[in-house]
C-alpha cells in the first residue's frame, strides 16, 4: 500500500475538498444525493469537474475528498486521474462507484488505507495530517484572497500544486486555523461565490492557459 504522501503527490494538480456532511459510511442514497446522502451531489460534481475532459481524463490530476459526514469520519477518498477505472461523468454513476468503494472495510486505526478499486484509495486521516503530507505549494481558495491568476501566472504548470476548497459550508474555526497555519496563500477567483465544482474548473482553466502559453 502507498503512503499518504505517495497518494497526495502522484499528480501535479491536487484538489482537496472538505465535505462536511457527505456520508462517509457508504450509505449513499442514489435517489437522494443532495439530502439524505449529505450533499453527495456536490462531491460527485466536483469529481467530474476535477477529472473529466470532453473525450478524455485529466491524467495529471487527483481529487481528494475529506468525508466528514456520518457514520465513519474522517475518511480521505482519493481518486487519481491517471489510474482511475469504471468512473463515469454523471453524478449517479460516480456516486454508485464511490458507494461501493466506501462499503469496503477500512480499519479504524489512524493511517489505515485500502484501495477498493483501480485509482481509488481511502485513508483514515484528518485535515492536519493531510495538509502536512502534501508536496509543493498549498493554496486555499476563498473569494477574499489574492487574485489566482496573479499567483498561478508564474507557475510552469508542471510542478505539484495543491488547492483546498470547502463544500457548500464555510470552514469551521479549527479547519480555518489548520489551513491558515499550513497553507502558502489564499487565492481568489473573484468576488462572486462559486460552487466547489465551478471553482475547480476555473483553476484548471487558469493552469491550462499557463501551460499553453509559450
Ligand atoms: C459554495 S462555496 C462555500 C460556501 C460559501 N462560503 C458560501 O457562502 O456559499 C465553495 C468553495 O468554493 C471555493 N470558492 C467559491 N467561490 C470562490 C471564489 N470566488 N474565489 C475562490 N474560491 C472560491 C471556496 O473554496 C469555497 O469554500
Amino acid at each position: 500500500m502507498p503512503s499518504l504522501e505517495d497518494v497526495l503527490s502522484t499528480s501535479n494538480r491536487n484538489f482537496l475538498m472538505i465535505a462536511h456532511r457527505a456520508r462517509s459510511d457508504g450509505k449513499i442514497h442514489l435517489n437522494d444525493l443532495c439530502g439524505a446522502s449529505g450533499r453527495w451531489d456536490g462531491v460527485a460534481r466536483s469529481i467530474t469537474s476535477a477529472l473529466f475532459l470532453s473525450h478524455d481524463m485529466r491524467r495529471d490530476t487527483s481529487i481528494h475528498i475529506l468525508l466528514m459526514g456520518p457514520d465513519d469520519p474522517p475518511k480521505l477518498l482519493s481518486l487519481n486521474g491517471a489510474s482511475i477505472k469504471y468512473l463515469n461523468p454523471d453524478e449517479r454513476a460516480s456516486s454508485a462507484l464511490m458507494k461501493k468503494c466506501l462499503k469496503e472495510d477500512l480499519p479504524p486505526t489512524n493511517g489505515s488505507m485500502i484501495r477498493p478499486s483501480p485509482g481509488v484509495t481511502i485513508t483514515r486521516s484528518g485535515l492536519e495530517e493531510i495538509i502536512s503530507a502534501f508536496t509543493g505549494p498549498i493554496y486555499y481558495l476563498h473569494e477574499n484572497g489574492i487574485p489566482a491568476e496573479q499567483q498561478l501566472g508564474s507557475s510552469s504548470g508542471d510542478e505539484p500544486l495543491n488547492f483546498i476548497l470547502s463544500d457548500d459550508m464555510d470552514l469551521e474555526e479549527n479547519e480555518e486555523s489548520i489551513i491558515g497555519k499550513n497553507s502558502d496563500k489564499t487565492i481568489s477567483l473573484g468576488p462572486v461565490i462559486l460552487h466547489t465544482h465551478m471553482a475547480i474548473v476555473v483553476i484548471h482553466h487558469l493552469l491550462d492557459m499557463v501551460k499553453s502559453t509559450p
